[in-house]
């Protein structure tokens, strides 16, 4: 198949300063593709991942990245298919999942920067490199595990359950032995996804129920682990849920990604950790990286025995790369968002033009 010396991006155009992501913030530009140097590679992006973390990329910067500037590609990962290369470390027609930017092609010079990994396994589709089978699923499986330290018998509360991290946990948290696990998300028919397929026990629905009087329903004898994606008056209202020796996994505040760093939310109930001897840890997940492989074989091992099953809401094409990061902020998606930029995506594995098989 012949590479394609033009390539479609999307570029930042505005910054959403005080304000939430609008479709204006993004232009969409043809560019050439360079000609490859030494030590380089090309892909072909099959899937594009979102992340809350990227209004932070197109503001002050963060997890690791400098701030986007004005006409710069949009970061982001994705799963994509190496069309040229060279870089010994890296064929054509591998598959590799790594940050391949909001783009059809990227270049790369394969440094860890880019943490680009070439995706072995069969058991499940491409797609997952940015879902369970990456990042995102060593998020959820690292996160309870290793900051949250799950112990059997464990009564388990998630935050931002239905959403790409929160999908996976309860089936994890299930399958080590966990007692109850409840999920707070937004909305009814979400609610009833994380009993019906998520593996949860029950949900809360944070726009619509008291968390506070609905957690002493739930949990009547209160949580031994919070896996919180939301920050805020969640985990405020969570801090009075808490039993002896309580266990906080910080993995994101996104309640308060919109709130003004200068003045941000002040936790009331903080003596609960005092009083419960509980432990609240943050954790940034790049800073794990060494334990990726032994999340990787974990959650493939769940799969492989059905413990664990994939929960993705797909948009299809390049051009709708805006909108799917604009769901994460109004809570339109329903487990890893991400986009599919190449329709024939799942196909290449069977028949691979760039390997010739
Ligand atoms: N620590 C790390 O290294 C790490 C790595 C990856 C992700 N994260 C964090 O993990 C969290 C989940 O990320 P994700 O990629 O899986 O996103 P996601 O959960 O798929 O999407 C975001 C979800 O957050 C909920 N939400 C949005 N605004 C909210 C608000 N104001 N209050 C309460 N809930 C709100 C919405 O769900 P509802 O409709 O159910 O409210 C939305 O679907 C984020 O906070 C992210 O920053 C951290």
């Amino acid at each position: 198949m012949s590479v394609a010396d033009q390539n479609r991006q999307w570029v930042l155009a505005d910054r959403p300063v005080g304000r939430e992501v609008r479709e204006s913030d993004f232009e969409l530009v043809s560019r050439p593709i360079p000609a490859l140097r030494e030590g380089e590679l090309l892909t072909r992006t099959l899937y594009l991942s979102v992340a809350p973390v990227m209004r932070r990329y197109m503001l002050q910067g963060g997890a690791g990245e400098k701030p986007l500037q004005l006409g710069e590609t949009m970061r982001g990962r994705g799963v994509g298919v190496v069309v040229a290369s060279r870089n010994p470390r890296f064929a054509p027609g591998d598959f590799v999942q790594g940050k391949l930017g909001w783009q059809e092609h990227s270049v790369s010079d394969g440094s860890p920067y880019y943490m680009m990994y070439r995706i072995a396994q069969r058991i499940a589709p491409l797609s997952t490199g940015i879902g369970v089978l990456g990042v995102t699923g060593f998020t959820s499986y690292l996160g309870l595990m290793d900051i949250a330290q799950l112990r059997p018998g464990d009564r388990v509360l998630v935050s931002g359950a239905a959403g790409g991290v929160g999908s996976s946990v309860a089936q994890i948290a299930k399958h080590h032995g966990a007692g109850r696990v409840v999920g707070i998300a937004g909305g009814p028919e979400k609610c009833r996804l994380l009993v019906e397929r998520l593996g949860y026990d029950a949900a809360i629905d944070h726009r619509r129920e008291d968390l506070h009087a609905r957690l002493g329903e739930l949990l009547p004898e209160g949580l031994d682990v919070f896996f919180d994606n939301v920050g805020g008056a969640t985990l405020d209202t969570a801090l009075l849920h808490l039993r002896t020796d309580a266990r906080i996994a910080l993995c994101g505040r996104i309640s308060e990604y919109l709130g003004d760093d200068e003045q941000p939310y002040a936790l009331r109930h903080y003596q609960q950790l005092h009083k419960k001897y509980a432990m609240m840890r943050s954790f940034f997940i790049y800073r794990m990286e060494a334990d990726f492989p032994r999340a990787e074989q974990a959650m493939s091992e769940m799969i492989r025995s059905g413990a664990l099953t994939h929960t993705e809401d797909v948009l299809e094409g390049l051009e709708r790369m805006p909108e799917a990061l604009i769901r994460l902020y109004t809570g339109a998606n329903r487990g890893k968002q991400i986009v599919r930029v190449d329709p024939l995506a799942e196909t290449y594995r069977d028949h691979n033009p760039w390997r010739g098989t």
